[in-house]
């Protein structure tokens, strides 16, 4: 296709989107042609590429086994276990196709769902592409939730089969994980047909007769069975992904498969610069977690649907020494890196030598993402790698990035603190929170949202609940169905968008989604707790904490710190078990009350901008200021 500017690239995405999105499809295979490119018949509902029939994982592995079979396809990395292991394309396939015998072995057919509970093991990765394979839908759990989290999305997800392992390792301290998945399925009312547990060898696995089976055992029975490609629907569910609202309970997102195929493709070429024709030798290194979109976008799937090698790695970026990642992008030549801000803080406190040590020209760029990046630390990185440092803005719910710079298709310059530009097929605005009015001109603050049709790739409903999709993301605006990103914008006068915080009640802890509501939920789990209101506070190294003020049922002696101590610690014990260490609040005061309105509502904002050392706005209609004093006198520095 013609390229130019990428002003006019955009453009012809919104003005002629069925000619612009037809042409990108060519970027991957197709059984049966598609014969509408978006059916946007019932809005918000959008179809994408209706008529055709593919698959994820053909398109991930089998076409490229056919052209480049001896090629590194997967490169598994353990930091916490010294173990690396590198996967051609046609290794990956043969291991995706045992993966798939051995679920269908377990009863697994197209249409259920397989949740994976897992650690950044290669089998994660199987398991994934072999859901795809056989139009089973997958469903991963981060491998840091715990049993109240898990039991609840098995409670959703209704899985046939989960997939685990016997432990993840994080800080040379193994974790396990069987004990937890146990706990989370005696909590749950749903109860899988079976478990398939990966044997580490790190911790014991307590398999349960007839329930549990080893993963070991029934791959060396189908360790060369062919397991067909099953051609299915464009719009045929690919997987789920739960992810935080403002409610505790958590939505899962559900994707397509030829739009969300379409849409990597299309990504890996404009904003990774990754071609077909150029894949070849090409590493692609994700520092994600599979349970997180990121993940699922750019550790598994995009990456392997271009053709390149992708790099999966267990283990913190300073361990054995902070050097540990540039190591990998020197052995295996990484040409892009993607990560989040937080990784970048972390590496900023470590010796800079460190990145010195190592040859780098491999390296294109960096792509961090997840939460906001400050300019100190773009400018950090910037200047010590020496490498383009590219921002890019999206969601679990959109799968690829909203805002960032295509340089695929034009390179343009990056601002450090904005995400950069609206990407194509993306019809980006920004609205008056009170009246809902587009905010035309430059340097106004407004809520993110986004005209429909969403493009390819973002979710198509909330698994289960269309009417929560179309609620929770599409009416929240009155009088208009537009898609809400729950973000705070800003557009400058080049059109560089900068994203200022969450609308909502999700905060973001290093680069992970969180729903305060649910951390709510769990702490009001503890006996002693009357009321409680969490709140993201801004943090110097993760972005955000979790900060919780709890109004105890027995107050009694909490003024001895030795007692507010003890019950702060089974405070967070409490979320440990029920959540995981990941939604652990960094503080638990105790107050007297929370400040509220005068018909009842925490005033959780207020809250923040007081932790925050900021003016709480217009406090007129809070029901009891000394609520509020009391959280201002807690947090001054003694
Ligand atoms: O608030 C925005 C923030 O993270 C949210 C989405 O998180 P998640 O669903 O986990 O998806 C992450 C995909 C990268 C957004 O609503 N966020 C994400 N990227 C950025 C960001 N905030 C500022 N700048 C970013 N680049």
């Amino acid at each position: 296709m013609t390229k130019s500017t990428y002003a006019d690239f955009y453009r012809r995405s919104i003005e002629e989107p069925d000619a612009f999105w037809a042409e990108q499809a060519q970027l991957i295979d197709w059984q049966r042609p598609f014969d509408t490119v978006c059916d946007n018949s019932n809005p918000p509902f959008s179809r994408w590429f209706v008529g055709g029939t593919t698959n994820l994982c053909h398109n991930a592995v089998d076409r490229h086994v056919a052209t480049r079979p001896d090629d590194n396809a997967l490169i598994c990395v353990s930091s916490e276990t010294d173990e690396e292991r590198v996967y051609s394309f046609r290794e990956l396939h043969a291991e995706v196709q045992c993966m798939a015998a051995v679920l269908q072995s377990l009863g697994v057919q197209q249409g259920d769902r397989v949740l994976i509970y897992m650690p950044m093991i290669a089998q994660a990765a199987f398991a994934m592409l072999a859901c795809a394979r056989i139009g089973a839908v997958h469903s991963v759990v981060f491998g840091g939730f715990a049993s109240g989290s898990l039991a609840s999305r098995i409670d959703n997800a209704q899985p046939t089969v989960i997939v685990s392992a016997d432990a993840g390792s994080r800080s040379g301290k193994v974790l396990p994980y069987k004990p937890l998945l146990d706990e989370a399925i005696r909590l749950a009312a749903h109860q899988p047909a079976a478990v398939l547990m990966v044997n580490r060898g790190l911790a014991e696995m307590g398999m349960q007769a007839g329930r549990d089976h080893s993963f070991e055992a029934l791959r060396a029975i189908h360790i060369h069975t062919v397991v067909p490609c099953v051609w299915l629907d464009s719009t045929a569910i690919s997987y789920t992904l739960y992810t935080s609202g403002t409610t505790g309970l958590p939505k899962g997102v559900q994707r397509d498969t030829g739009g969300y195929a379409v849409a990597l493709a299309a990504s890996m070429q404009h904003i990774f610069g990754v071609s077909p024709a150029n894949a070849a030798g090409q590493t692609y290194f994700a520092t994600s977690d599979i349970g997180w979109v990121v993940g699922h976008s750019y550790i598994v799937y995009g990456p392997l649907i271009a053709g390149m090698a992708t790099i999966m790695y267990e283990g913190l970026p300073t361990r054995p020494d902070a050097g540990v990642w540039w190591t990998l992008v020197e052995k295996y030549q990484v040409s892009v890196m993607f990560s989040a801000p937080t990784a970048v803080r972390v590496l900023k406190k470590q010796d800079p030598k460190f990145l010195k040590a190592h040859d780098l020209s491999s390296l294109r760029a960096l792509y961090l993402a997840g939460e906001p990046l400050d300019e100190p630390t773009a400018s950090w990185i910037s200047s010590a790698l020496g490498k383009p440092i590219i921002d890019n803005y999206w969601q679990t719910e959109t799968g690829w990035p909203i805002l960032t710079i295509a340089n695929g298709v034009e390179p343009k310059p990056s601002k450090f603190g904005s995400p950069g530009v609206p990407m194509y097929g993306y019809k980006v605005k920004l609205l008056d929170e009170t009246t809902g009015q587009e905010l035309a001109g430059a340097n106004q603050k407004g809520v993110l949202v986004i005209d429909g049709p969403l493009p390819p790739g973002c979710m198509q409903t909330v698994w289960r609940d269309d009417a929560r999709f179309a609620a929770a993301y599409w009416s929240s605006i009155p009088g208009q169905q537009v898609y809400n990103t729950f973000d705070w914008g800003i557009r400058d006068e080049d059109g560089y968008y900068y994203i200022l915080g969450r609308t909502d009640d999700v905060i973001n802890v290093a680069g992970h989604r969180l729903g305060t509501r649910e951390i709510e939920e769990s702490i009001s789990g503890h006996s002693n707790v009357a009321e409680v209101a969490v709140v993201g506070v801004a943090d110097s190294l993760k972005g955000q904490v979790a900060m919780a003020f709890v109004v105890a049922k027995d107050a009694a002696g909490l003024e001895l710190p030795a007692n507010a101590l003890k019950l702060e610690g089974d405070i967070m014990k409490v979320v440990d078990t029920s959540l995981g260490a990941v939604a652990r609040p960094s503080r638990v005061f105790f107050v007297n009350a929370l400040p509220k309105t005068r018909s009842g509502k925490m005033l959780r904002r207020a809250i923040q901008a007081v932790c925050e050392q900021r003016d709480p706005g217009d406090l007129t209609t809070m029901e009891d200021p000394a609520a509020l004093q009391q959280i201002k006198d807690l947090l001054k520095p003694v």
